[in-house]
């Protein structure tokens, strides 16, 4: 590992620095979660980075021409690698798994922008840009088709520098997928654990395509990571590698999302960023990113943020708003925490919605979450599946297909709009997480079933745009008819 590269728990007052080799991923105290650290000075100056994006921006077009010549040729042509010097844990290109992640782009719809009630956008002097500023960062476009990808090219290879030996990860489906190419690519012995009939179609596809032993566990995602968690960090003479966003080296690749967004946007942050919660990985890395932005003098300012939960797995939403739990500087009310989750095991509370990728009810990173709402001035809300189906509908009729869990940011969006939290004339950028090809059966459900009603969290019809498949005759003539 670079010697500019430590861990350090994430309680303020534990400050001390332990080896970045580490693959147990939790402090000493065995609970409190572990940031990926640098000494930025020493590493800037021995990679010899003035902090200067432009960089960034000339990789793209240099990695897109010879993505096919030299290691460092092939870092540049990662979305996620193009910018190493900002997550810079490896010691050289041949350290690192890719397999050209993260070429992924901050797309405009101008109509689905309006649609949702957005409005010229305005610029920092006070002028009125002719465009609406929703922005959509299309996440799955990445080679498994989801986020996770940026997270495991950086987690596998932290992995390949200790020497691990098995990799394993708990999933509701698109971490399975993305362990499982990953492993086959690095050439290490993927293992996944998925709750029995609770993982989408084409997410169970990917990791049974690419080789990784699947294990259908007779229980939900919580369960699964309850036993990943026993696996890596309580036995670790197994030499299991975990592959979790428990893993800070996940969220490290992950911080790179924003580092595109901000790439496309000139280096001039957006208004808000709103993403869906599930684990809580990417919100808390998003907020790591822009915090070290700022102290690297890399931005002027850190965006709002906005996490959206899936009404049947409301775990952050309940915590923050209902409850009023805050990272209140690393002292977050723990005791709380542990007595609501008491309460819903009491309850027999599961976490139940159409989209699976989000439904978790004990997101491993929530202090990471709490401190992410604090450093960007977070908030959060629910949308039920009503309302995350009509946005995922509306988002595939503007041509961007993506999963239902990726729509509750569309969703959360428009819900914010109405409440006035967001206002028409900002900046905002919507992360979609996953490919609409992960979950056909919640597409095709969508459009062949009509259904009547309003969807409870905003104010729009059910069904508005389901496009139902219709039955013809075998003749041209009756086809012709049907076509209008
Ligand atoms: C498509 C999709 N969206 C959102 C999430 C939630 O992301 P996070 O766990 O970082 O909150 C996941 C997690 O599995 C996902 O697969």
């Amino acid at each position: 590992m670079n010697p500019w590269t430590h861990l350090r728990s994430i309680d303020p007052a534990d400050s001390g620095l332990l080896p970045a080799d580490r693959t147990s991923f939790l402090a000493d105290d065995g609970h409190t979660l572990l940031d990926v650290v640098y000494d930025w000075e020493r590493a800037h100056r021995e990679l010899g980075f003035g902090r200067d994006p432009a960089l960034f921006a000339k990789r793209l077009a240099l990695g897109a021409a010879c993505a096919t010549g030299s290691s460092e040729a092939m870092l540049d042509a990662s979305g996620v690698w193009r910018f190493r010097e900002l997550l810079p844990f490896v010691r050289a290109p041949h350290d690192t798994v890719s397999v050209g992640e993260g070429k992924t782009l901050l797309q405009r719809n101008d109509a689905l922008a309006r649609l949702l009630g957005f409005e010229p956008w305005r610029m920092p002097d006070g002028s009125r840009s002719d465009r609406p500023g929703l922005f959509l960062q299309y996440e799955g476009l990445n080679p498994s088709g989801s986020f996770k990808d940026n997270g495991m090219t950086a987690a596998f290879s932290h992995a390949r520098m200790v020497g691990a030996k098995k990799v394993v990860c708990a999933s509701t489906g698109n971490t399975s997928a993305s362990l499982a190419l990953y492993a086959s690519a690095a050439g290490v012995p993927g293992f996944v654990l998925v709750g029995s009939g609770k993982i989408a179609m084409g997410k169970l596809a990917q990791a049974l395509d690419y080789g990784a032993r699947t294990l259908q566990v007779d229980g939900d995602f919580d369960a699964c990571l309850a036993r990943v968690r026993e696996l890596s960090t309580d036995r670790p003479e197994l030499g299991v590698y975990l592959m979790n966003s428990i893993n800070p080296f996940r969220l490290e690749g992950q911080k790179t999302i924003m580092f595109r967004v901000l790439d496309a946007l000139g280096w001039q942050p957006p208004d808000w960023v709103v993403v869906p919660g599930g684990n809580l990985g990417n919100c808390s890395a998003f907020a790591k990113a822009f915090l070290e932005l700022h102290e690297l003098g890399m931005i002027d300012r850190i965006p709002r943020l906005a996490v959206i939960n899936a009404s049947g797995a409301r775990t952050l939403d309940r915590i923050y708003n209902e409850l009023g739990i805050r990272w209140n500087h690393g002292r977050c009310d723990n005791a709380s925490i542990r007595t609501e989750y008491s309460r819903m095991d009491a309850a027999g509370e599961r976490a139940a919605t159409v989209a699976t990728a989000i439904q978790i009810n004990r997101p491993v990173n929530l202090p990471k979450a709490l401190r992410a709402l604090d450093v960007m001035d977070g908030v959060v809300r629910s949308v039920d599946d009503h309302c995350i189906m009509e946005h995922k509908a509306l988002v595939g009729r503007h041509g961007f297909g993506c999963e239902p869990a990726s729509a509750a940011s569309v969703a959360g969006a428009r819900r914010l709009l109405e409440e006035g939290i967001i206002r028409p004339d900002e900046r905002v950028v919507c992360i979609l997480t996953g490919h609409a090809l992960k979950d056909p059966d919640a597409t095709v459900r969508y459009h062949a079933i009509h259904r009547h009603g309003r969807a409870g969290d905003v104010s729009i019809p059910l069904g508005c745009s389901s496009n139902r498949p219709v039955p013809v005759a075998d003749d041209v003539e009756a086809i012709l008819r049907e076509m209008g």
